[in-house]
C-alpha cells in the first residue's frame, strides 16, 4: 500500500493515546474498533516507528544487496518494510523476498515470503507486491504470469492475485485460488497494483500496465472487488504519459496518484504524479518527480512511498540501474527524500550520493587492489602497495567530502579521494587523486594507469591538531578550477587550474598506507544552493 496513516478514530484519540504505551495502544484500538463498527482501523499493527530524518539513504544506495525492482512499503509494528520484485528473467520470478528495518539504515532480508508453491495458478513473472493490513491479517497483492490482451479469453490464467499471512514476512498464501483481476479491463494489463485504504476505511486498488490505469474498490474482506457509484467495477483513470507502476498517497486531504513513465529497460524510466480531490480522480498530470541523473543512476522508477508517521518526512523508494550497467534486470533498490512544497506540489527528487557506512557494509562500491572492509562505521583498507574503491558515479562538477583517518604507524604513503576517474580493470584507470600523508603533505595528482603526476602540493602541517584525528577532506571542482580543503572548509589549501579530466567516477584511494574513510558525500555544486533555498 502506498502509505499508512492513522485512521480518523485513532487521530481523534491521539491525545489520550500518546500518554499510554505502544502495546496498550494496539489493544485499545482493536477493542475500540470492535465496539464501534465504523470506521475500521486500517492498521492496528502500525506501532510507533523511529523517526529517520535523512536527506537520502545516508548509509548508501543501493540500501540492500541484490537485483530487485518495483518496491512498495509498509510500516508494521514500528518496523519499516520494503516489498520488491525479484529482478530476474520472467521464468525465474517465482518468489518474493522482503526487507525490514527499524531505522531505514540496517535492513534484514526475509527470503521467500511468497513463492508459487503457495499460489497454484502462478507460474512466473511474480511482480510488484503491494502490502496492506486489515482484519488482523497481512495482505500482499501481486501480479503473475504476465498475461497479454486476449489471452484470458483463450483460457490463459494470470493477472493480479492476493495472498494472506499472519505475519509481515509471510508465508503469504493465495487467498482465492485464482486471480482477483484476471483479464484486461479498459485496455489495462492486470499488473502493477497498489492498494490504498482511505481515512473512511474504503480500500481501493489502483493498477495497470500497457499504458492504461484503472481503479476499483476493494470490499472489507480485501479479497473481493466492490462496485463504483455508477454500477461498474473498474474506472479508467489513465493520466497523460502513464505507462505502469500505480501508486496512491494522501496528504492534507489531497490524493496524489503517482506512476512510472518510459520503458523499464531504458535509461529514461521515471516517476510522475497528479493531484486530485477524490480517490477516483480525475488525475491531471502535474510533472515528473523522479528521473535519471547522468551523474548518479539511470532508469529510476517504479516506486513506493514511506511517510514517517506524525511528521512531514517522506521518502521515495524506487529501483534504478547503475550508470555502467547494461543488463535490463540489473536493477537495485534505492531511496531518497521526497519533499512537498508549500503549495502541496512535490519537488523534483534529487538522488544524492552519500555513504556513512553506518549499516556496516559497502554495497555499491567496487574495489581495485587493497583489502577493504567496514569497521566501526568506517571503510577500512590495508593498502600496500595501493588500493582504490569506486562508486559507479559520473560527476563533472562536484563537491566531494570524506573523512580520513590515518593511524600513525610510521608508514609513508597517502590516503585520499578520487574524482573524474574513467577506465576499467583491464584498460586501467585515469583521473584525479587528492592524497594526504601522515606528515601533512597534501597532493593533487593525475593518474593514468600506474603513472602518477603531481599537479600541485603543499604542506598542511600547520592546520592539523594531531594526525590521530579524522581529517575532513573536501574537493570542489567546477570546470577546470579545483580547490582542496582540509578540515577548514572556508580556506582552500590548494587551488589550481587543470583540465586534464572532465568527468567520471568517484571514490577513495590509498598508496602504501592503511587508512579509514567515513562520511563520503558527493554533490553537484548547484545542489548545495537548492537545498539551502
Ligand atoms: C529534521 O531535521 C531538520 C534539520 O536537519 C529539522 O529542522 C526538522 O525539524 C527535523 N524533523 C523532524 C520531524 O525531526
Ligand atoms: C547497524 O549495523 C551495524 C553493522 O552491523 C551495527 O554496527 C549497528 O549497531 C547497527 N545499528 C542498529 C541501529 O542496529
Ligand atoms: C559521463 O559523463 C560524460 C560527460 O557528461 C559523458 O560524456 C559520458 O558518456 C558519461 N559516461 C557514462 C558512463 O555515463
Ligand atoms: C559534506 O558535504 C555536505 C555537502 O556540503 C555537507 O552537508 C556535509 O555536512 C559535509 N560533511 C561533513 C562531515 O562536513
Ligand atoms: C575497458 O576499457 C577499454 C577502453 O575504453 C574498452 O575497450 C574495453 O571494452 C573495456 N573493458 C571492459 C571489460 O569494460
Ligand atoms: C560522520 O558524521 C556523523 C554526523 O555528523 C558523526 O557523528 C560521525 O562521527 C562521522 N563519522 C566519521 C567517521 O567521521
Amino acid at each position: 500500500m502506498a502509505e499508512l496513516r492513522y485512521p480518523d478514530l485513532r487521530s481523534a484519540m491521539s491525545g489520550l493515546l500518546q500518554k499510554i504505551s505502544n502495546t496498550f495502544q494496539v489493544v485499545l484500538i482493536i477493542s475500540a474498533a470492535s465496539t464501534w463498527s465504523s470506521p475500521i482501523p486500517q492498521n492496528p499493527g502500525y506501532g510507533t516507528p523511529a523517526v529517520p530524518n535523512y536527506t537520502t539513504a545516508e548509509a548508501g544506495n543501493p540500501f540492500v544487496d541484490g537485483w530487485y525492482a518495483d518496491p512498495d512499503t509498509a510500516i508494521y509494528d514500528g518496523i519499516y518494510w520494503v516489498y520488491p520484485t525479484s529482478s530476474y528473467a520472467y521464468e525465474e520470478q517465482t518468489y518474493l523476498d522482503a526487507f525490514s528495518s527499524p531505522d531505514l539504515i540496517n535492513w534484514t532480508k526475509h527470503p521467500n515470503i511468497l513463492t508459487i508453491a503457495d499460489v497454484k495458478w502462478a507460474k512466473k513473472a511474480v511482480w510488484a507486491p503491494a502490502p496492506a493490513f486489515r482484519n488482523g491479517k497481512y495482505y500482499l497483492y501481486f501480479a503473475a504470469n504476465d498475461i497479454q490482451e486476449g489471452e484470458a479469453e483463450k483460457g490463459v490464467i494470470g493477472g493480479i492475485g492476493v495472498a494472506v499471512a499472519d505475519s509481515p514476512d509471510g508465508p503469504y498464501i493465495d487467498a482465492l485460488g485464482k486471480p482477483l483481476i484476471g483479464e484486461y479491463h479498459n485496455d489495462a494489463q492486470p499488473i502493477d497494483q497498489d492498494v490504498f485504504i482511505d481515512d473512511d476505511g474504503q480500500a481501493y486498488i489502483y493498477y495497470g500496465g500497457h499504458s492504461f490505469a484503472n481503479v476499483a474498490k476493494l470490499n472489507e474482506d480485501m479479497i473481493s472487488l466492490g462496485t463504483l457509484e455508477d454500477g461498474t467495477t473498474f474506472k479508467n483513470i489513465t493520466p497523460e504519459n502513464y505507462v505502469e507502476g500505480s501508486q496512491m498517497i494522501k496528504r492534507d486531504g489531497i490524493y496524489y496518484f503517482m506512476w512510472s513513465e518510459g520503458g523499464w529497460t531504458g535509461p529514461d524510466y521515471s516517476v510522475s504524479y497528479a493531484m486530485a480531490d477524490s480517490p477516483l480522480g480525475p488525475f491531471p498530470r502535474k510533472s515528473k518527480v523522479l528521473q535519471q541523473d547522468n551523474a548518479v543512476a539511470k532508469g529510476s522508477g517504479h516506486h513506493g512511498v514511506i511517510h514517517v508517521p506524525d511528521t512531514d518526512i517522506y521518502y521515495i523508494v524506487y529501483h534504478r540501474r547503475a550508470l555502467s550497467e547494461t543488463l535490463a534486470n540489473h536493477r537495485v533498490l534505492a531511496y531518497d527524500r521526497m519533499y512537498f512544497t508549500e503549495d502541496g506540489t512535490i519537488a523534483p527528487v534529487r538522488m544524492l550520493v552519500k555513504d556513512n557506512f553506518a549499516d556496516g557494509n559497502m554495497i555499491g562500491w567496487k574495489t581495485y587492489g587493497g583489502e577493504w572492509e567496514v569497521v566501526d562505521q568506517q571503510l577500512a583498507v590495508d593498502g600496500t602497495p595501493g588500493g582504490m574503491a569506486l562508486l559507479d558515479t559520473n560527476f563533472t562538477d562536484l563537491i566531494f567530502n570524506a573523512t580520513i583517518y590515518m593511524p600513525d604507524d610510521g608508514s609513508s604513503g597517502s590516503a585520499g579521494i578520487v574524482f573524474r576517474a574513467t577506465g576499467n580493470e583491464s584498460s586501467g584507470f585515469s583521473g584525479y587523486y587528492v592524497g594526504l600523508s601522515p606528515s601533512g603533505i597534501l597532493l593533487l595528482e593525475t593518474f593514468q594507469n600506474q603513472a602518477r603526476k603531481t599537479v600541485a602540493s603543499t604542506s598542511t602541517s600547520g592546520s592539523q591538531a594531531s594526525i590521530d584525528d579524522d581529517y575532513l577532506l573536501r574537493v570542489i571542482a567546477v570546470g577546470d578550477e579545483i580547490q582542496v580543503f582540509v578540515d577548514d572548509l572556508e580556506k582552500p589549501e590548494l587551488k589550481v587550474i587543470d583540465s586534464t579530466f572532465t568527468h567520471g567516477k568517484n571514490g577513495v584511494m590509498v598508496v602504501d598506507l592503511a587508512a579509514e574513510f567515513g562520511n563520503v558525500s558527493i554533490l553537484k555544486p548547484d545542489e548545495i544552493q537548492s537545498k539551502a533555498s
